[in-house]
């Protein structure tokens, strides 16, 4: 007997697809590539030393509790720890508000399940993180789309999309993926006020936020929350859930993140959690911790953002040499990415297949938005290549995009 296993699959699969930026990351991991593609922090300045004396340190000191079981909220130290710097830096909760999730695609993914019915509508960001769609696609999730310009959201459409009654917000505040905007002081304002005006809450996503090379930190939405309710600026009202993590900061292979939100919530999302993966791995969590006390964290954060400026600087440089006129890119002010707007008449897909011919890679852009007809785009992640290659990688993809512009013939626009 042969079984055939597609038969089986329960309903909710029909929905889900390949993650496109896997599927092309696979095509672009030849070590020739020069790839825009990937999310990936640089792992040359992972703190290596400090993790292998962390794991030496937990397994010396505490290996039965590292290696047992624990409990689901995640390891008590390093909730209290979270807590305590967003206590410092934004608005106060303490532990009891903070779940320790599988990294932040476990969060979304455990807010998917928790808040979405089959055909509930989630207002997002025009591009938004592929990753919550994919999560979100499983609960069968649909759309209302708001376009974003450079100072992020543009809130002057947020009450029409807002008719559309959508269950949640969810928003990227900060250098957001894909696109590299920052959503403006003003419009945070606004955002939280419309978010009061039709009692929608806001799922706020700021995985990017510490990356910050230029500019003043701007307050969260928790925060522009708290304030719209005169609150005071560090309180915390419990409308808007956020969602940070260690990816960025420290590893994203440890797979450690965090999820705010009221205390009747983080119980829900525990039951949920429970169901997932039971907790994640004490052992990381109690690593994690470890690197990242004593100020270790804010360090490494400095440098990274040192690092990390160099390279869009390179990138930005480079994009004002060798582009052609017709493309357009943002300035982002952190973060790890930056969006290309490539001439009209070209195919997002055309330009990827024809750049990677010549070894170069990013993501076409279509797949950040949750419907089919976006414009031609491109997402340039800047913080894995150093600046040698990212200069003659920019170099390679504009002539690949000069090259079309010139025997493609253009689509005439309506
Ligand atoms: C906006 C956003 N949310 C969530 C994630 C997932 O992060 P994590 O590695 O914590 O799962 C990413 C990763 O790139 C992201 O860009």
């Amino acid at each position: 007997m042969s079984i055939v296993w597609e038969s089986r699959y329960a309903l909710r699969m029909n929905g889900i697809t390949s993650s496109t930026i896997r599927e092309l990351l696979k095509l672009t991991q030849r070590p020739e590539v020069i790839s825009f593609a990937g999310g990936l922090p640089a792992a040359e300045y992972f703190p290596v030393e400090r993790f292998q004396a962390a794991c030496q340190r937990v397994l010396a000191q505490s290996a039965h509790q590292a290696l047992q079981y624990s409990t689901t909220e995640g390891y008590l130290p390093l909730r209290e720890f979270i807590a305590q710097r967003l206590c410092e830096r934004q608005f106060c909760v303490d532990a009891d508000n903070v779940l320790i999730t599988s990294g932040s695609q476990q969060a979304l993914s455990l807010i998917g399940a928790l808040l979405i019915n089959p055909g509930d509508r989630v207002l997002v960001e025009e591009p938004t993180y592929l990753g919550a769609l994919q999560a979100w696609a499983l609960y069968q999730a649909s759309y209302v789309g708001v376009p974003t310009d450079g100072d992020g959201i543009c809130t002057d459409q947020l009450a029409e999309a807002l008719r559309h009654g959508p269950k949640f917000m969810y928003i990227l505040p900060n250098f957001q993926n894909p696109a590299g905007v920052t959503i403006s002081a003003e419009r945070r304002r606004e955002l939280v006020r419309i978010a009061h005006e039709h009692g929608v809450p806001i799922v706020e996503d700021d995985p990017y936020g510490a990356l910050r090379f230029e500019g003043e930190d701007l307050d969260p939405l928790v925060v522009a929350d708290a304030e719209y309710l005169g609150l005071g600026s560090s309180m915390y009202s419990g409308n808007v859930i956020n969602l940070g993590t260690f990816s960025k900061t420290l590893a994203p292979g440890l797979r450690i993140a965090w999820i705010v939100a009221p205390k009747d919530v983080i119980a829900r999302l525990v039951q949920l959690k429970q169901g997932a993966d039971l907790h994640t791995s004490t052992f990381t969590q109690m690593v994690i911790y470890e690197v990242a006390k004593d100020g270790f964290i804010d360090q490494h954060i400095e440098h990274l953002r040192t690092v990390y400026r160099k390279r869009r600087d390179a990138m930005l440089a480079a994009l004002d040499r060798f582009m052609p006129p017709g493309v357009q890119w943002t300035h982002p002010d952190g973060g790890l990415f930056l969006w290309m707007q490539l001439p009209e008449g070209l195919s997002d897909r055309a330009v990827f297949e024809a750049a990677v011919k010549r070894d170069v890679a990013f993501v076409p852009g279509g797949a950040f938005f949750p419907r089919p007809d976006a414009p031609p785009t491109a997402r340039l992640n800047f913080s894995c290549m150093d600046e040698e290659r990212i200069v003659e990688g920019i170099r390679r993809l504009a002539d690949v995009i000069t090259e079309m512009q010139n025997t493609v013939q253009p689509v005439p626009s309506k």
